[in-house]
Formats: structure tokens, C-alpha cells, sequence
């Protein structure tokens, strides 16, 4: 891979975008990287957690690649949105949880990465924006959709109209960013919540994923009738006779399979 980093450790797969000069900006070769890595990433089932950040101190990702599409045409432009859509799909749903570690600009298409990952945490210094309209074209790697969804349909407005830049702490107060921390603790942090979601049976982890992914697109009966399905078959696997037995016998330590 020319254009990402990535460490498969203790079930955590910390993956890197790594195209610094460019500030990680995403081209193509870089999205069908991405693309092929998560394909092989759903399927191993030794990673429970990814963990997604950009490389260096000052951007996470600033945006799809602008030197790539000032001369695209718009078919060149759709086939680029169309292999976000898969990428991030993966990221979105993939059985893995799905952590951003958001450790400088998130602009554009960084915003919308951020977005398809479970959880965004940023560090302090992290500034999150779409800027597409200033650039005469609209977000296009699921900008429209995952921001409305995810702070409301005004502020999602607000923010792709004005392109305005906020701070970690503004995302953190609309609930764009979970949580804001120090740079130099972010990776740590991101490896810690991991570490406490892994404590979990990790096929539980996935069904809820899918759960709250489905349900939120659906209207809330057929979410609730979704959920009762899933949260049935969750009762056929070893993972809840040991969750519940552990509890019972009041032992801490609890041995999972998923
Ligand atoms: N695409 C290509 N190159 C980019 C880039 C991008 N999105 N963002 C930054 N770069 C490059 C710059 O061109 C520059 O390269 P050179 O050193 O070769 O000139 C290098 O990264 C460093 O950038 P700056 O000198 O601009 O750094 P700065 O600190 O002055 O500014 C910044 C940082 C505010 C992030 C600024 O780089 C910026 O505004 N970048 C563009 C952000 C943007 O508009 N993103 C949206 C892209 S469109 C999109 O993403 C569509 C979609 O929906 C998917």
C-alpha cells in the first residue's frame, strides 16, 4: 500500500492515512487502498476494533484530493464518490467497531470519513468542516447524509452552506465528536475505549451495531421489531451463557468467543 500504515495488535487494528504532504488529502489510489484493506480487514477475525487517524500532528484528513479533481469530469467525479460509498460502507458496516481518532483537520471528505467510522474522537487541536460549496461542488462522500443524521438537519445545513470551520469542542457540543482529548493522548485513548469494548462479547457487539446502523434508518417499529430478532439470536451463543454465568457466579474475568 502506498498511501496507508497499518498495525494489527492485540485485536486492534490501528490504520493510517498516510499521504502527509498532501495532508492526507484522499485521491483515488488512496480510497480503492482503503477499499481493499477493509475488505480484508471485515474478514479477520483476530481484529475486534479499527482504529482510524491520519498520519503527522496537523491533519487527520483535509478532504478529498483537489489537484485530482480540478480537471475530473463528472463521470470521473461520480466513480469517485461511488468508490468512497463503497469504502466507507465498509467502515460503516463492517462487524468491527469503528473508532476515528481525529487528530487535526477533518475537512470535507475527512469530515465524512470521520462520520463513517462508530465513534469520532478528536484531539484538541482538530477542526472539522465541508467546504465543498466553496469549491463550487457539494460534499460528496456522504456529507449530505451522515452529517444531517448525525447533528440534525440545521446544523448540517448551516455548516455545509457557510463552509465554516469549527473547533473539536464545538463538534463535541453539536455530538459530532464523542469525546475532545489532549493530541499526545489521543491514539492511547482510542486504544483504551477499544480495550473496554473488547471486554464485551464481541458478537453482541456486532448484532447492536447492526441494530442501531438498520434501525436508524427505518421507522421505529420495524427498528424494535429488528432489534427483538437480533437481541433473540443473540440468546443462542455461548457468549450469553458465559455473560450471564459469570455474572451469577459473581466472576469478573469472563471468557468470550463471539
Ligand atoms: N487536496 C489536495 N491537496 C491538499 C488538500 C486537498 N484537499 N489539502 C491540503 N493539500 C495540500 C496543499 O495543496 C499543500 O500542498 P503544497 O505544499 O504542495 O502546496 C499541502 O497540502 C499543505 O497545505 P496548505 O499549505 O494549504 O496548509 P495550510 O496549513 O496553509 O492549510 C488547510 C491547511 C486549511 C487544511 C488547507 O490545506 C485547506 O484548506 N485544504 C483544503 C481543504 C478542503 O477544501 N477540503 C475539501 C476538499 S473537497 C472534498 O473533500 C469533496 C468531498 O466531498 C469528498
Amino acid at each position: 500500500m502506498n498511501n496507508l500504515l497499518l498495525e494489527v495488535e492485540n485485536g486492534i487494528a490501528l490504520l493510517t492515512i498516510n499521504r502527509p504532504k498532501a495532508l492526507n488529502a484522499l485521491n483515488s489510489e488512496t480510497l480503492a487502498e482503503l477499499n481493499a484493506c477493509l475488505a480484508e480487514l471485515e474478514n479477520n477475525e483476530a481484529v475486534k476494533v479499527v482504529i482510524l487517524t491520519g498520519s503527522g500532528a496537523k491533519s487527520f484528513v483535509a478532504g478529498a484530493d483537489i489537484s485530482e479533481m480540478v480537471n475530473a469530469t463528472p463521470a470521473e467525479g461520480r466513480k469517485m464518490g461511488l468508490l468512497a460509498r463503497e469504502a466507507f460502507g465498509r467502515l460503516e458496516n463492517m462487524p468491527q467497531v469503528t473508532i476515528a481518532a481525529v487528530n487535526g483537520f477533518a475537512l470535507g471528505g475527512g469530515c465524512e470519513i470521520s462520520m463513517a467510522c462508530d465513534i469520532r474522537v478528536a484531539s484538541e487541536n482538530a477542526k472539522f468542516g465541508q467546504p465543498e460549496c466553496g469549491l463550487g461542488i457539494l460534499p460528496g462522500f456522504g456529507g449530505t447524509q451522515r452529517l444531517a443524521r448525525l447533528v440534525g438537519k440545521g446544523r448540517a445545513k448551516e455548516l455545509i452552506f457557510t463552509c465554516d470551520m469549527i473547533s473539536a469542542e464545538e463538534a463535541y457540543r453539536i455530538g459530532l465528536a464523542n469525546h475532545v482529548v489532549p493530541q499526545e493522548e489521543l491514539i492511547g485513548y482510542c486504544k483504551a475505549m477499544a480495550g473496554r469494548i473488547m471486554k464485551n462479547g464481541p458478537f453482541a457487539v456486532t448484532l447492536a451495531k447492526q441494530a442501531i446502523n438498520t434501525g436508524m434508518d427505518t421507522d421505529l417499529d420495524s427498528g424494535l421489531k429488528l432489534e427483538a430478532n437480533l437481541f433473540g439470536l443473540s440468546f443462542s451463543t455461548a457468549d450469553k451463557k458465559e455473560g450471564m454465568t459469570a455474572f451469577l457466579e459473581k466472576r469478573k474475568e469472563k471468557h468470550f468467543i463471539g
